[in-house]
């Protein structure tokens, strides 16, 4: 059997370095895909021979095409492909919001995914076999007030993700997404020092009482593109201790004071 090899974009830090972490010790050889190649090194000597650090800008077409390129002549294949690199919106009333910003991170993740899947894809549908992940958010499930480009960017890989899963299921390439709830990332902490969030009121909104740590994200991510999830194609798939599920007024939880 040939070496399984993953491509992960965003794999530099937060739920994207936990995906390569769980995917190398399941045995996978893993290109972490980032803008922040320095960062991208790092993390691919840290998990040991065989895995390679690639640098991207997944908004940018002629990047994607080389990135594909390059783990074309390197690795011969590729098994599965997560699409995990994102950037946070502005947090700003709608209002005084700018369209720049909002153009950014609908190029990040709507685009962005559309390329990686559309390069990619080229690759798994010509060997009829691959398993792609993408990565949405509650904000693409649920409305958030201010949060309408982050939103729409995560609606829309939903939409992508059934689309494609749709017109690639007869090459044997199963497409699927996750829709995670609050991750504990620098990307929420920062958000949280920002005083954008408000980590305790976040907590009591999920039913299972905490945020998700990476590895929660990663090992769904894993499950996903394992032949355990053969039959499995075009799903969204919540990781949100039950932020979704959750319809009735009020805390669904204690949060942090369970434990206490
Ligand atoms: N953290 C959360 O609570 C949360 C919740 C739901 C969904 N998500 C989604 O999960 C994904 C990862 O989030 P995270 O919290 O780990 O973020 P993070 O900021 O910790 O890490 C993001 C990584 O993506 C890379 N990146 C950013 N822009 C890029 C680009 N244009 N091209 C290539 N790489 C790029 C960064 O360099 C970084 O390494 C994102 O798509 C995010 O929207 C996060």
């Amino acid at each position: 059997m040939s070496e399984r090899i993953a491509v992960i974009t965003g794999a530099a830090d937060g739920i994207g370095w936990a995906m390569a972490q769980v995917f190398a010790e399941a045995g996978y050889r893993v290109a972490l895909a980032d803008l922040d190649l320095e960062n991208a090194k790092e993390r691919a000597a840290g998990l040991g021979y065989g895995h390679q650090a690639l640098p991207v800008d997944v908004s940018d077409e002629q990047a994607v095409v080389a990135l594909a390129a390059k783990v074309g002549e390197t690795f011969g294949h590729v098994d599965a492909l997560v699409n995990n690199a994102g950037i946070s919106d502005s947090h700003l009333p709608t209002l005084e919001q700018d369209v720049g910003q909002f153009q950014r991170v609908m190029d990040v993740h709507l685009k962005g995914t559309f390329l990686m899947c559309r390069e990619f894809g080229r690759l798994m549908t010509a060997r009829q076999q691959g398993a792609i992940v993408n990565i949405s958010s509650i904000a693409g499930l649920g409305g958030m007030p201010r949060r309408n480009g982050y939103g729409a960017a995560k609606a829309g890989i939903v939409a992508l993700t059934r689309s494609l899963a749709c017109e690639w299921a007869r090459y044997g390439v199963r497409v699927n997404a996750i829709a995670p709830g609050y991750v504990a990332t620098g990307l929420v902490r920062s958000l949280a020092e920002a005083g954008k969030i408000d980590i305790g009121k976040i907590e009591r909104r999920v039913p299972l009482g905490r945020l998700a740590e990476p590895e929660d994200i990663a090992l769904s991510a894993f499950f996903l593109v394992s032949p355990a999830a053969a039959y499995i194609t075009g799903t969204v798939l919540s990781v949100d201790g039950g932020w979704h599920a959750f319809g009735d007024f009020g805390d669904a939880s204690l949060g942090k004071e369970r434990q206490t």
